[in-house]
This record gives structure tokens, C-alpha cells and sequence, in this order.
């Protein structure tokens, strides 16, 4: 390692000591795609970077680096990424000296065949190897090719404060686990992101404290499976059975965590996601309804209504523990807002079970749902094992089917608050009109209303009379009073 890099980089641990800003006003351009967590991964690989000296830009023909944070979870996700690529080459017909690399699910999940593959690739970086970048970047001006997609067992990057890049100054993602244990047979994530992994709480709640000095009002809680959240001084989620008894007794987990987030900054909203059903408890929904700074909202992917095909998925639940979960979310939490993945097409989804899953959507009349075609991922078991064989006609039409349906139950949701006066956190102008401005509810719900004197950041009363299944549309009747 040279005499330039700030960073003190052991092979697994970074030293954060010592360490100075060199400013060799270098310019790093920056795109993610994908989930929240690569959006929030780009705001610490960016902090990695100042440390470096390179500023970030949203100029790719003077940029000195161009990367891509890529997204793996569906083909068409890995296609658009490629069409970036073709894009960054012939930027480098102008910006000739210009390195590109490759980060996140897309980097791991092909490693060196990327730079095979994709000849204009320079730099090669799995979400667990961005403390290496420094080396890796010296490594690529000495104009070899680097690549690190090793995975790791306790990187969760709690020492690194990330570089809000494209913020509001509103919202803010904290991630809190790393990986995910779960094996669904469809996902590509356990391979791409490795296995669970907690984050020191403290290093939560001073990020949390940090954020809230900076102006921030609203705060995400990141994971891929934020309720399995267990900290006991570290190391992976399946290695808890053999920590010590002490060690047992103070861990902490994600109620517990939730509670301490909600207690430290009692103004600051709290959101979390993703919340995964066999993982959801009692306590975590208890601790939502007690604490009024925490989002009456819950992600909570289901997948399919048929218990064949939760089965097939390697899910760990049934639809009944499913729609028991669900309705006691609503006893407990009764204006709650939830929502869902669905997939259509999934390897010997029958008439039926598609049924199934129209039927249990009836059942819990979602508020938002995010619905996907099954798309094959190289190297996951259902790949292996299973047929795809739903074809794409069949598939379409049930995506469909269940597109139409959610529409209609997101109406369903929004009527609901009409005539009332909802709290809104107001995020940005409305995209529609530039005299009205665009926040959210608690339950997550967009909601938009003529400006008048308010600013961005403000929390807000609006009276709520009119809406479409995605916005809600009132007049804003003053502060509130967590402003
Ligand atoms: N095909 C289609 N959708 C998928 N998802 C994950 N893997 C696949 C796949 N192979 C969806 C799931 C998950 C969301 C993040 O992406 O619904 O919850
Ligand atoms: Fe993928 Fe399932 Fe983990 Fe979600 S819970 S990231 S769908 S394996």
C-alpha cells in the first residue's frame, strides 16, 4: 500500500486513525441502481472516496472515475446496467483517461468474468470489499485491472459516515444488517450480499444523532431482513447460538433497537425496511404503536397467497401465519399501513395458486405493492432445481391481474383519508406543479398541497380531500406539532 492512501487497511480491518483529507481534486461520478441498501452503499463508498480525495460530480465526461453500483435481483436489472456500460464507453471516446467500475450484487455475482465480459471495466468491487477501493484505485492508475469481491463475515461499515450524496437533507437511510440468511429459492441476495450481519447499535445511534444535528427529520432503518436484527458484540446471525451466556443476555434486537432509535430522537420520524413475515414479532409491532415518532408502516413481502408456492420458495411461513401476522398488525396498529412483493410465474405457479394470491390480496387490501414477473437468477436453487416454465404470455397476465387488483386496493386505502387531517414531512416540490409541494404520510402515502409559506422539511397538518390511488391531495392547515 502506498504512502498516499489515507486509509490503514490490515487485509480485513480498516484503521480509521490517522487519517488525513489529501486533495488531489479528483472527481468521482456515481450511479446505483437497485434496492435502498445500493443507494445507501454509494453514500458510503463515496465517504471511502473523499477520504481519497475525490469529490463526487454528476459530470461523467470529466469525471476521473465513473461507477456503477449495480442491482442483480431480476435479469432486466442486469440488462439496464449493461446499457450503462455501453453509455460510459463512449463517454471515454472523450474522457479518455476516465476508469469505470463495477460495484454491488452484479460485481459479486460475476466477479472476474465481469472484466471478460464488459471489456471497458477497469475496476471490479463486491458490496463487502469497499474499504479495499483505495488499493484497488491505485491499482487501476498503475493501468492493471483490480478486483476484490471477497465476502465477509463482520463488515457492516458502522465506522464510516456516509457522504449524503443526492439528499434532500430530509431523509436518511441507516443501514443496520448486512446479508441474508433466508434462501429463498428464487433470490440471488444470499449470494451477492452474503450472510447476516448485525451492526453495532452504537454506531446506529450516533449516526442517528449525527443525522439529526445535520437537519435530517426522517430516518430508514436498512436491511435485507431488518427484523432478524440481533447485535451481540458482533459476527454473523447463525453464529448466536454460540456466543456466551453474557453475551446472550445483552444482545439486542430489533424491537429493542427500534425502541432506542425511537427514545434517542423522540422528533425524528423512524421507518424500517424490509420486514420479513417469519421474523416479525409481537414486541417489534408493540413497540411500533408505542412510540408515536415511529411510522405506522410496515414492508412486509409476501411473495405468493398459495401455500405450494411459498413452499417451492423455501419461504418460512404459510399463508395462514402469514394472514395471522397481518391481522395482528391491524388489531394492535389499526390505521397501519403494509405493503408487498409479489412474484408472478414462479416455476409451476398453477391457475390456482395464482387464485391463491389474488385471494389473500383481498384478504389484507394492501396499501403499495411492488409485483414482479419471476425472472430466473443464474446459481439460486430454484434455478437449479426447477423448471421455468410458466410461460411469458401467462406470466404477463397474472402480473397483470395482480397490478389491476393492487390499483384498486391502493384507491381503496387512499379514500380512507379523505376528510381527514394527516401529518405530512414535507420532502420536495410536487413533480406535477411547482407551486405545490410533495411529503409523506405515517402510513407512507404521498401526499401533495399548494405551498403557501411552508418549506421543505417542515411537518405540516394537511387536510386530505381528494386523491388518486397513489397521492393524496388537501391544503395545508399549519405545523404540526412535532415541527
Ligand atoms: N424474480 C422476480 N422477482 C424477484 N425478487 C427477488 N428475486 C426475484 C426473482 N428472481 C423480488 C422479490 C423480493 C424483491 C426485492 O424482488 O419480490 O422481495
Ligand atoms: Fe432474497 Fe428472500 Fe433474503 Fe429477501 S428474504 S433478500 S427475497 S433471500
Amino acid at each position: 500500500m502506498s504512502e498516499k492512501n489515507p486509509y490503514k487497511y490490515n487485509g480485513d480491518t480498516l484503521i480509521l486513525e490517522n487519517i488525513t483529507d489529501n486533495n488531489t481534486n479528483k472527481s468521482v461520478y456515481i450511479e446505483s441502481y437497485g434496492c435502498a441498501m445500493n443507494f445507501s452503499d454509494s453514500e458510503i463508498v463515496a465517504s471511502i472516496l473523499s477520504k481519497n480525495g475525490y469529490k463526487t460530480s454528476d459530470d461523467m465526461y470529466n469525471a476521473d472515475l465513473i461507477l456503477v453500483n449495480t442491482c442483480s435481483i431480476r435479469e432486466k436489472a442486469e440488462l439496464t446496467v449493461r446499457k450503462r456500460l455501453e453509455k460510459f464507453n463512449k463517454v471515454r471516446k472523450t474522457n479518455t483517461n476516465v476508469k469505470v467500475g463495477v460495484l454491488g450484487c452484479m460485481a459479486e455475482r460475476l466477479k472476474h468474468k465481469f472484466l471478460e465480459e464488459e471489456k471497458i471495466v477497469d475496476m471490479v468491487v463486491g458490496p463487502d470489499a469497499y474499504k479495499d477501493l483505495p488499493n484497488l484505485l491505485e491499482e487501476i492508475e498503475d493501468g492493471k485491472s483490480a478486483v476484490n469481491v471477497i465476502l465477509s463475515k463482520d463488515e457492516t461499515y458502522g465506522d464510516i459516515t456516509p457522504t449524503r450524496i443526492n439528499s434532500n437533507g430530509v431523509n436518511a437511510f441507516i443501514s443496520i444488517t448486512r446479508g441474508c440468511d433466508n434462501m429463498c429459492t428464487f433470490c440471488v441476495v444470499p449470494f451477492t450480499r452474503g450472510r447476516e450481519r448485525s451492526r453495532d447499535p452504537q454506531s446506529i445511534i450516533k449516526e442517528l444523532n449525527d443525522l439529526s444535528e445535520k437537519g435530517f427529520k426522517e430516518i430508514t432503518l436498512l436491511g435485507q431482513n431488518v427484523d432478524s436484527y440481533l447485535w451481540y458484540g458482533g459476527g454473523l446471525k447463525k453464529d448466536f447460538s454460540k456466543a456466551s451466556e453474557i453475551q446472550k443476555a445483552s444482545s439486542i434486537n430489533f424491537a429493542k433497537l427500534l425502541e432506542m432509535c425511537a427514545l434517542t430522537q423522540p422528533k425524528m420520524r423512524i421507518r424500517f425496511s424490509t420486514s420479513n413475515p417469519q421474523d416479525m414479532s409481537i414486541e417489534v409491532i408493540k413497540i411500533m404503536a408505542k412510540y408515536e415518532n415511529i411510522c405506522n408502516y410496515i414492508h412486509l413481502p409476501v411473495q405468493s397467497g398459495s401455500d405450494n408456492v411459498l413452499k417451492a420458495m423455501n419461504r418460512q411461513h404459510t399463508r395462514k401465519e402469514y394472514l395471522e401476522l397481518v391481522e395482528n398488525i391491524f388489531k394492535i396498529i389499526p390505521d397501519c399501513s403494509i405493503s408487498h412483493d409479489m412474484i408472478s410465474g414462479f416455476p409451476d405457479e398453477s391457475e390456482d395458486d395464482h387464485k391463491q394470491t389474488l385471494s389473500l390480496m383481498k384478504k389484507v387490501k394492501y396499501s403499495f405493492g411492488y409485483m414482479f414477473k419471476y425472472s430466473e437468477r443464474p446459481g439460486t436453487l430454484a434455478a437449479k432445481k426447477l423448471e421455468d416454465n410458466v410461460d411469458e404470455k401467462t406470466k404477463s397476465r397474472r402480473l397483470s391481474e395482480i397490478v389491476d387488483l393492487q390499483q384498486k386496493h391502493s384507491l381503496f386505502r387512499s379514500k380512507q383519508f379523505i376528510g381527514k387531517t394527516v401529518e405530512v414531512l414535507i420532502e420536495k416540490e410536487s413533480k406535477k406543479s411547482s407551486s405545490h409541494w410533495a411529503g409523506r404520510n405515517q402510513q407512507n402515502a404521498t401526499v401533495v398541497f399548494p405551498k403557501k409559506k411552508f418549506n421543505v422539511g417542515d411537518f405540516v397538518n394537511v387536510k386530505v380531500n381528494d386523491c388518486t390511488s397513489a397521492t393524496l391531495v388537501g391544503e395545508a392547515t399549519g405545523y404540526s406539532k412535532n415541527n
